[in-house]
């Protein structure tokens, strides 16, 4: 704990919780139909152009609606991402003095969360950029963050594909657990646009572009109606249904550049099967530790990967299909948005809850990972 006030020192419990969250939701919308009308015209010129080829299948709205329940994404980028030549975000490149984009979203969605938890930056000892992707390797964008909206102690970056901003929560709360910090920032700027790759027709449509922030905090210094953590819990087991080898050691060469495997790829079937049962299990493990009935969570705020998957993990853990009160949906209009989907979820959807309501945050994803957070809220 670096300089702390002695206002902000008095009464530390060692107890975390979250204090508030922040959200940053990029104004441009990709709709389905917009997305499949330029992924079907690269169709036709690419069919055209390779007349010798394996001729490429059009993408159907209805398919996309039907495998995932994605209607639309936001994005930072929507001119360069339906340009048939182009199916990529592009933006001018910022100077090393300028905000990062991903900074930028980033400080957007953690100004939110301090601003509603009346928290200034001063009263912040750390920031954590939990995020599948960082847009460069060093110096950190946690460390740019925490500069700009000025808050002193330390800040790094931490990837955990779609658990990024769980394993996040856990990091954050195991400091305050640990009486590290007393106020730590967990930012997850998710610009996933840029490791999808908008001409693949099996996963062009699953994701989406968002900054999410939450603001873990000791109970001792939180505000009114605070969230208490009750419990976290990890989990990873490696597996290469999703996978995505950019890296530094492979630098684009005239023969790598553009190969799928530099960008998301995934066997999405055996991701669905094999990954609902292991974050059940999880989830229905960690209850038991904590002395929850499953039954009696009053809302699951899950990962937002794909409609199905939280449909069949709600019902495993609350024994019966969940209506939208008890799992909300936010995939439909945000699509996948990786890590931060189940902290827009709740972000959105937590407020109308009363003190004494147990919930669960629950990421899970590439790694695999997964993550789940339970909390109760405070009046
Ligand atoms: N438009 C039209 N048809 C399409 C299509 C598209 N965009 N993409 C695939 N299809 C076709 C396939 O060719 C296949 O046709 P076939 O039956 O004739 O072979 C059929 O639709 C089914 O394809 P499949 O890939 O098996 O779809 P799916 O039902 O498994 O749904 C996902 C795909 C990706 C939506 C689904 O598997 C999923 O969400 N999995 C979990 C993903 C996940 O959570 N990932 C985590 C990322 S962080």
């Amino acid at each position: 704990m670096q300089d702390a006030q002695p206002s902000l020192t008095a009464g530390l419990t060692g107890r975390p919780v979250i204090s508030a969250t922040g959200l940053f939701t990029p104004a441009e919308i990709i709709t389905n139909e917009e997305l499949v009308a330029s992924f079907n015209t690269f169709v036709d010129r690419y069919n055209a152009a390779h007349p010798e080829a394996e001729p490429l299948a059009y993408s159907s709205v209805k398919f996309i609606e039907k495998a995932s329940g994605i209607k639309a994404r936001h994005v930072m980028s929507k001119t360069s991402i339906l340009d048939p030549e182009i199916m990529a975000p592009r933006w001018p490149e910022r100077a090393n003095d300028e905000l990062s984009i991903m900074a930028e979203i980033g400080v957007a969605a953690a100004q939110q969360a301090l601003d509603r938890a009346g928290r200034r930056p001063q009263d912040v000892d750390a920031v954590l950029c939990a995020a599948s992707n960082m847009q460069r390797p060093y110096p950190a964008m946690a460390i740019e963050i925490q500069q700009a909206l000025g808050i002193e102690g330390f800040a790094f970056d931490m990837n955990v594909a779609c658990s990024s901003a769980t394993f996040g929560i856990q990091t954050a709360a195991d400091y305050i657990r640990a009486g590290n910090a007393r106020s730590v920032l967990v930012v997850s700027p998710e610009i996933t646009s840029g490791h999808l790759n908008w001409r693949d027709r099996d996963s062009h449509f699953i994701f989406g572009d968002v900054a999410t922030a939450v603001l873990v905090e000791d109970a001792g210094l939180a505000p009114a109606g605070h969230w208490e953590i009750l419990g976290t819990r990890l989990k990873t087991v490696f597996s290469n249904n999703i996978r995505n080898n950019f890296g530094f050691l492979n630098r684009a060469t005239p023969e790598t550049q553009g190969t799928p495997d530099k960008l998301f790829v995934q066997e999405g079937r055996k991701v669905f099967k094999e990954v609902v049962p292991m974050v059940a299990q999880l989830i229905l493990e960690e209850a038991a530790r904590l002395g929850i009935a499953p039954e009696s969570l009053r809302r699951l705020w899950l990962h937002q990967a794909n409609a199905g998957m939280n449909r069949l993990i709600a019902q495993k853990v609350l024994g019966h299909e969940a209506n939208e009160d008890e799992s909300p949906t936010v995939l439909d209009t945000y699509g996948n948005t990786s890590s931060a989907g189940s902290i827009i979820a709740f972000h959105l959807h937590s407020d109308d809850l009363v003190a004494g309501d147990t919930g669960l945050i629950c990421s899970f994803g590439a790694g695999y990972s997964a993550g789940s957070v339970f909390v109760r809220k405070v009046g």
